[in-house]
């Protein structure tokens, strides 16, 4: 089997900059995939000059001859979808139509799924603190085998009209019982609104194996844009602080459709600091003046995480929450490696740790931790147990840089920043081979 396949994955929280990796590399690529997730990914490529916020599509799309599939392990806000359908055509991306693909085993959020995930989160003690866009809930109904299909949105109205109405006996039973009458589904109506949805997206909707095989056999290549990351991830993640999919390689290609035999490279995406939105362990992270409900206390000193987080422009794509900011972390990246395989990193933003570095006067980076008396460097699997976050141990560079749009090789890069990439390539194991000098699609430094 040919080896045509480029997974790129995120490796720590999300929002590493993978949208904008898994664009520029589908430049010379035939399929671009999405595989995990919905629309609580935020993935933000700028093309041309124009700022692409994409929740849905893959980044891919911008370039002409590329086919974008939305991969069997999606799962949809219709709603979203179409509005992103129609600003990639505002913005004069050519050919949507005969260039989207949707797999037909892709499963549909449907709204009471966004009541399910608010009401979950507030009976939790720790909520996981979700994007609220039903994405749990969804696939949910997915491993219950109650879950709607893209496919089911093709059937005759009846059809659908009692799939739906076995899919929400229980949650209307949970919302009557939970004084939310104005939740409780009602099967007739969906079922109209959704067979009309059904019927603005058939031409997208398709079996997306032939495209697969077809470009297996030719040998052309394709991309996985992965969405979420590493520390999310349903089975390797911070359980229970993730999020309801398998975001790492296996999970992807499985959610993709591809097979193993055709992965040749795994890119992992991560920031030169690093960032997290909700909740959870973040062994780095800065102290910052946020809020018990996440917002961001004006008129007061900043503090570390403050300065990281406004230089980096760092509040979610999706929900505009300030993102919780800190140190980059290299145990998790080695820990990233060995779980997805990793070949070569991509490190965005390192002209914001730069400025970040100018304003502290110094730049830190994690590379083993202090846990349980040992030092270790990888990150450990029981800390629910021990209740003890790891405490990272830092080398300390002091100063920082300053990287302008004319610097377009390794060898300019300020020697700080120079010294910054080996400490991380030493400690995690991982080749740098994409440097991130800003957030347009060509601000990148590829190291051969
Ligand atoms: P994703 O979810 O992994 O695709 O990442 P997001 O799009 O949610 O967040 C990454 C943010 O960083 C976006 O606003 C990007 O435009 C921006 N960005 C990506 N790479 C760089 C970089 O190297 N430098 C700077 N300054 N911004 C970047
Ligand atoms: P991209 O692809 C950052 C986080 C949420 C929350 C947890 C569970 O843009 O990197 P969910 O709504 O999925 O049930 O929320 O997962 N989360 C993300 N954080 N970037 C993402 O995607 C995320 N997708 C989910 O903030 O902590
Ligand atoms: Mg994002």
């Amino acid at each position: 089997m040919n080896k045509n396949v480029t997974v790129i994955v995120g490796t720590k929280w999300g929002d590493e900059g993978k949208g904008k990796i898994a664009s520029r590399e589908a430049k010379d690529a035939k399929l671009v995939i999405r595989a995990t997730g919905g629309n609580n990914a935020g993935h933000t490529i700028v093309f041309n000059g124009i700022k692409l916020p994409l929740h849905l599509v893959p980044g891919g799309i911008v370039y002409p001859n590329t086919t974008c599939i939305i991969g069997p392990g999606v799962v949809l806000d219709l709603e979203v979808l179409l509005s992103e359908i129609e600003l990639l055509k505002e913005t004069g991306i050519s050919d949507i139509d005969s260039r989207l693909k949707i797999s037909g085993r892709a499963h549909v959020i449907l709204p009471y799924h966004k009541e399910l995930d608010v009401l979950y989160e507030n009976f939790k003690k720790h909520p996981v603190g979700t994007t609220k866009r039903g994405i749990g809930p969804s696939y949910a109904d997915k491993n219950n085998r109650t879950g709607i299909r893209m496919y089911d949105l093709l059937l005759t109205e009846d059809e659908l009209k009692e799939k739906i109405e076995e899919a929400i006996k229980p949650h209307n039973q949970l919302f009557i019982d939970n004084n939310m009458k104005e939740a409780v589904a009602d099967a007739n109506s969906l079922a109209k609104q959704y067979h009309i949805y059904g019927e603005k997206l058939a031409k997208y909707i398709t079996d997306i194996s032939p495209l697969i095989s077809d470009s297996i056999d030719n040998n052309e290549k394709i991309v996985v844009e992965g969405a979420q990351a590493f520390r999310l991830d349903l089975d390797h993640g911070d359980y229970p602080m993730v999020t309801s999919s398998n975001p790492v390689v296996s999970g992807t290609l499985c959610g993709a459709a591809l097979p193993p035999q055709a992965l040749n490279t795994v890119i992992g995406v991560d920031k030169a600091y690093n960032s997290r939105v909700g909740n959870g362990p973040f062994p780095t992270e800065l102290p910052a003046s946020i809020d018990e409900n996440g917002n961001v206390i004006e008129n007061v000193t900043p503090l570390e995480g403050d300065i990281v987080r406004d230089l980096g422009h760092e509040y979610g794509t999706t929900t505009k929450r300030p993102r919780r900011c800190g140190w980059m972390d290299c145990p998790i990246l080695r820990s990233a490696k060995y779980t997805s395989g990793i070949d070569y990193l991509c490190l965005n933003h390192l002209d914001t740790l730069g400025q970040i570095g100018l304003k502290l006067g110094y730049v830190k980076v994690c590379t083993s931790y202090k846990y349980k008396g040992q030092v270790i460097n990888y990150y450990p699997d029981d800390i629910n147990l021990s209740h003890e976050i790891p405490e990272p141990i830092y080398e300390t560079l002091d100063g920082g840089w300053t990287i302008d749009s004319s610097c377009k090789t390794y060898d300019e890069l300020p020697e700080l920043a120079k010294r910054f990439i080996e400490i991380v390539e030493k400690a995690s194991g991982i080749p740098v081979k994409y440097l991130g000098t800003g957030p347009a699609n060509d601000d990148l430094i590829v190291r051969e």
